[in-house]
């Protein structure tokens, strides 16, 4: 079901925004002229992905450099402490459609 995200325009201007739809709460990247919507809760240990920073096609967590795929939530890099490598989950990605200037949520 398609929810009502936020405008287009705004998230241009931001670049990137943590918003809430129902009980989700999701990062919001605009790149490369599209729009990309992932969960804001980090698979390694909850922290919030829209405190981290984006590069290239991802997202990296700045608790502890976890690094996400944007478009497909696949992770790229794992959390670590020092030389120490720890698991983590693929994020969950959501379809995104523009219409009329706002993006909308497929939840
Ligand atoms: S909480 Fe994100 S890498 Fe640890």
């Amino acid at each position: 079901m398609l929810h009502y995200a936020m405008e287009l325009s705004e998230l241009i201007q931001v670049f990137k925004k943590k918003i809430v739809i129902e009980d989700s709460t999701l990062l919001m990247v605009w790149l490369y002229n599209s729009v990309y919507a992932i969960q804001d809760r980090c698979t390694h240990l909850g922290a919030s992905l829209s405190k981290g920073t984006i590069d290239q096609d991802r997202v990296t967590c700045r608790s502890h450099g976890a690094s996400f795929e944007l478009s497909t939530g696949n992770l790229v890099e794992k959390p670590h402490i020092g030389p120490l490598k720890m698991p983590a989950k693929k994020a969950k990605t959501f379809p995104t459609v523009i219409k009329e200037g706002k993006i909308y949520i497929d939840l």
